[in-house]
């Protein structure tokens, strides 16, 4: 008859109802002795539950989700081979994941009940005198040569009872050594990347006795209940796998970790690892959102998640063979403080089609300077017309639009986008000319339709009203579509020349910047003329280079000579 034996949740420490993150096997699935079952999770550790011996799972009584303390139910197992034979290996008490301190005055009695031998309670020198406490590694089980993931404190940092002042990660479990009582860290003898084993040493504790001369009560974490501690072997192995440490009980006070170096591993639980290894990903690049910047596996999720929808974004330009390398996270809090601020519905959207833009089209940009001392006169003088009879203010832009408009009539390609499928030039017979308006939620581009057949005072109203709606998030979305070219001006703000992107599929787009008056040589003598800079920015893909030029000198005379517009 084939040899059963009932697998419960081992000791976990002080831990009740710890969320069960993973459940690694499957009904009737042959697992080895110290195959991982099932892993917990709680805000402090991750850790594998493993099989007590080599078996066959049978009546799997965990999921996903469920809470489990002590003693709870993961399965049975029909034993195998050896084990069916032999007895499982003892029980482990839960290792006592306080670290050891020595005292070396003698220390008070520890609360028999609740603290094992390895876990004694730091001593609580006299009322004011100063004590020095060696902290070393607790038992860990079976475990050896344990690589340091993180140190927490620094020679000097004061630390609380219990705060975490070291990490350490196996392939099974995350566990945070904590301070066995309060005091300043001295003599620090440890780094990331070191390994430790049991008894290593870690730091000086340097106590001072509190005012009321309580002896520290020993860290909760640090005692395993008496029942583990003294439980024996049973078919239920409390603790199984030689070294898995329990979860600890700790309050993590310290910063974030440091991002991942060459040296540094990143800071995630074994399930983490295991789901991260499963998908592929380069956990060093995932930012965790856990305690401490603790990579959680709703973290790998959701850059998963973020790595999948990007192809909105970047199939295309995969298409343009790009394969670019992703931008490392960077933990910027070890910089100084930071917040995190959610980008608004249009900041994200721009930044999806800038971003496609950019990544897309060949970007060339054509720099000129315009004349617009005569433009600006009339201009002037025909706002105050304008305004007076109740029409609109008279700003550049609307000139600016007639402008390109016009221009686009005699260079053509500036009014084309590329086919799809690249083969051909698609001709628009129509001008619709959009224009960057700058709103509290972002940058969107309103569209003034047909402008080959609107006068300037028209353009100029609406314009005025575009932009307001824009500012007033009114716009609807007929109201930024079907652009053929745009322009982009910060005349109004400042700045000179700059490099527009282009708003693909279109092929150009004009950036307008702030006219100053400047000395221009007209043949005899320097003349004041107020200089407005251009930037062309154009899809070289479509547009040449001397096509380019041509075009931006043909629209520097036409805003140059506004009479030129009317021919
Ligand atoms: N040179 C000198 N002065 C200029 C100018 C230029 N190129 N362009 C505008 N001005 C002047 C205007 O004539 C106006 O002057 P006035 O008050 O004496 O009449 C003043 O600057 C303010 O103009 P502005 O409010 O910018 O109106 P506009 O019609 O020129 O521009 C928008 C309207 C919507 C384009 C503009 O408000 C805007 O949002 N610009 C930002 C666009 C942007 O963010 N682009 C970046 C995209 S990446």
């Amino acid at each position: 008859m084939a040899n059963t034996m009932d697998v419960k949740v081992p000791d976990i420490g002080n831990y009740a109802d710890v969320p069960v993150i993973e459940v690694l096997v499957a009904e009737g699935e042959s697992v080895e002795a110290e195959q991982p079952l099932i892993v917990l999770e709680s805000d402090k550790a991750t850790l594998e539950v493993p099989a007590p011996a080599a078996g066959v799972v049978h009546g799997i009584k965990i999921k996903v989700g469920d809470k489990v303390s002590e003693g709870h139910a993961v399965c049975t197992l029909e034993l195998a081979g050896e084990a069916e034979a032999a007895p499982a290996e003892p029980a482990r008490p839960a290792a006592a994941p306080a670290a050891v301190a020595e005292a070396p005055t003698p220390a008070p009695e520890a609360p028999a009940a609740a603290t094992p031998p390895v876990s004694a309670p730091a001593a609580a020198p006299a009322s004011g005198a100063t004590s020095t406490l060696d902290v070393r590694v607790p038992d860990i089980g079976n475990y050896s040569d344990v690589p340091v993931i993180e140190v927490l404190v620094a020679d000097g940092d004061a630390v609380e009872a219990e705060q975490p002042l070291i990490v350490l990660e196996s392939d099974k479990a995350t566990l945070e050594v904590p301070a066995p009582a309060a005091g300043i860290v001295r003599g620090l003898k440890v780094k990331a990347g070191d390994k430790l084993s049991e008894g290593n040493p870690i730091c000086s504790l340097e106590t001072t006795a509190t005012a009321d001369a309580t002896p520290a009560a020993p860290a909760p974490a640090a005692a395993p209940p008496v029942a583990a501690a003294a439980k024996p072997s049973t078919e239920s192995q409390p603790w199984p796998v030689p070294g898995t440490p329990p979860l600890v009980d700790t309050q993590p006070i310290a910063p974030p970790p440091k991002p991942a170096g060459p040296e540094q591993v990143p800071y995630a639980g074994p399930a983490t690892r295991k789901f991260a290894r499963e998908l592929g990903v380069d956990l060093a690049q995932v930012p965790g959102t856990g305690p401490r910047g603790r990579i959680l596996v709703e973290d790998v999720q959701t850059f998963v998640k973020n790595r999948m929808t990007q192809p909105a974004t970047t199939t295309s330009a995969a298409a343009g063979g790009s394969g670019i390398p992703p931008i490392p996270a960077i933990d910027f809090s070890k910089f100084g403080p930071i917040e995190s601020k959610p980008l608004a519905r249009i900041r994200k959207l721009s930044a999806q089609f800038l971003h496609r833009s950019w990544v897309n089209v060949p970007h060339v940009t054509q720099t000129d300077e315009a004349d617009i001392t005569e433009l600006e006169a009339f201009r002037k003088s025909m706002s105050q017309e304008l305004v007076a009879s109740g029409g609109p203010k008279l700003t550049v832009l609307p000139f600016l639009i007639k402008a390109v408009a016009v221009a686009m009539r005699t260079y053509p390609e500036f009014n084309a986008s590329l086919a799809p499928d690249g083969e051909s030039l698609i001709m628009k017979g129509y001008c619709n000319i959009g224009f960057a308006a700058d709103t509290p939620n972002g940058l969107v581009v309103p569209v003034i339709k047909d402008v080959w057949n609107k006068g300037i005072a028209q353009l100029a109203e609406e314009s005025a009203a575009l932009a307001k709606k824009a500012r007033d998030g009114k716009l609807k979305p007929d109201e930024m579509q079907g652009g053929c070219f745009s322009i982009s001006s910060l005349g109004g703000i400042g700045g000179s020349f700059f490099t527009p992107i282009v708003n693909a599929p279109e092929v150009g787009i004009l950036g307008v910047s702030k006219a100053q008056m400047k000395p221009v040589w007209d043949g005899s003598a320097f003349q004041p003329r107020l200089m407005c800079p251009l930037s062309l920015s154009y899809d070289h893909r479509v547009i040449d280079g001397a096509y380019a030029a041509r075009f931006i000198v043909h629209l520097g005379q036409l805003i140059g000579d506004l009479r030129r517009l009317a021919l």
